[in-house]
């Protein structure tokens, strides 16, 4: 079995047709001054173009070389995604293309009959699943915001970049999925939107994480100095390790547990595609902090490692008082106390993975079925019949 936070990946998908080759095209134009010119020959006259072939010295000068990228101060090109360096994040895009998804390709009609049903879910199920949303339906913004207008335009490494563009959209399709659950139970959207300001604990993880966002999306903010970078680089820890690595784990393990219970099996079939995208949110933020490490040994001093494990314990405190005020009883077969063992062996996880000793000695994970809800290369999805091979869209003719 795989571990629950294992690398994910793809499902294999079938060759691709050969691609339509334009280029020959274009090259067989060539300009002859013994006919009268065409149409194409104006639109593709070499002189009306850029020649990157008749550069001069300082141009060729500049074609980007592999070993000077660097994933932040880099002064290569970031346009230009090869030649590849960082071929883990390529290998992550990939991966997140081959495992798109849509929330409405999801059948919900049994979550409605039993939302409805006044006898279907116990009054504490249903606190559960109002608060699992009120905290994700502005959650999932957050990340696409710190993404967008914050960790983005820090980064200069192209194939990082690439890959948040792609984890950009699935946070879209998170808040989607998110959205289309509400919609669907016919629940108050003021009540749920409004949460992460009107429920404590759940405003006190966003309050926990926005200054770390907003650092990041101040204009103001270039990095560049040991201070600045690692302004970034505890940013991105905060991010990974303990927003997508942590915050979300009692919300995912409280919904997937009612589907292992044949209750919400919609919603949770939704919870699993997110956390299969999470999981390797969360591993590709993890490989960027290790890289940003190597290649800025002088960031990591004890003083930074200090914080960074007193930020640590600040999460898990947050992440187990949302535990409390989420199960004020046990319900599903859990009790917030399951959750002081789950909060700790998953932040003795998370620091390992970007090199700091574990913070609790000896916790075990009290949920090993959570590795199997991770786990999505099997045929079938773990609730439903729906095979999990997906079809995006349909080919483009040129007919
Ligand atoms: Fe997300
Ligand atoms: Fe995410």
């Amino acid at each position: 079995m795989l571990s629950w936070d294992d690398e994910v990946t793809p499902v294999a998908k079938p060759a691709q047709a050969p691609q339509p080759q334009l280029q020959p095209a274009l090259a067989a134009v060539t300009p002859s001054a013994s006919r009268t010119p065409q149409f194409n020959d104006i639109a593709f006259d070499p002189a009306l173009v850029s020649k990157p072939q008749a550069a001069s010295p300082e141009a060729a000068a500049r074609r980007v070389n592999a070993a000077d990228k660097r994933i932040i101060n880099g002064q290569t090109d970031v346009n230009q995604l090869v030649p590849f360096k960082y071929k883990w994040a390529w290998d992550k895009y990939l991966a997140g293309c081959a495992n798109h998804w849509m929330p409405q390709e999801i059948n919900m009609q049994r979550d409605i009959e039993l939302w409805k049903n006044p006898n279907g879910l116990t009054e504490d199920e249903r606190r559960i699943i109002k608060r699992n949303l009120g905290f994700f339906v502005t959650a999932d913004s957050l990340a696409a915001n710190n993404i967008v207008l914050g960790t983005y335009r820090h980064i200069t490494a192209p194939e990082c970049r690439q890959y948040l563009l792609r984890q950009a959209f699935e946070e879209a399709i998170h808040t989607h999925a998110y959205q289309y659950i509400v919609e669907s139970l016919g629940l108050d959207e003021a009540e749920i939107f409004n949460a992460y300001q009107e429920i404590a604990s759940i405003r006190d993880k966003d309050e926990f994480l926005i200054p770390f966002i907003d650092v990041l999306t101040n204009p103001e903010f270039k990095t560049g100095t040991i201070e600045a970078d690692q302004t970034l680089l505890r940013s991105l820890i905060v991010f990974a390790c303990l927003m997508e690595g942590l915050f979300f784990y009692v919300g995912f393990t409280q919904i997937l547990a009612l589907g292992r219970q044949n209750k919400m099996m919609g919603a949770a079939e939704q919870y699993q595609y997110i956390l299969r995208d999470e999981s390797m949110h969360c591993n590709f933020g993890i490989d960027l902090i290790n890289t940003i490490k190597l290649e800025n040994p002088h960031l990591w001093t004890a003083a930074f490692r200090d914080e960074i494990k007193s930020l640590f314990l600040r999460a898990v405190e947050l992440e187990y008082r949302y535990a409390e005020d989420t199960m004020p009883r046990g319900v599903l077969g859990l009790n917030a106390p399951m959750f002081k063992g789950y909060l700790r062996f998953i932040a003795n996880r998370r620091a390992q993975q970007i090199g700091l000793d574990p913070m609790f000695p000896q916790e075990e994970n009290p949920f090993p079925w959570m590795s199997e809800m991770i786990d999505l290369k099997k045929e079938r999805n773990f609730f439903e019949t729906r095979v999990i091979e997906y079809q995006t869209g349909g080919a483009l003719s040129w007919e």
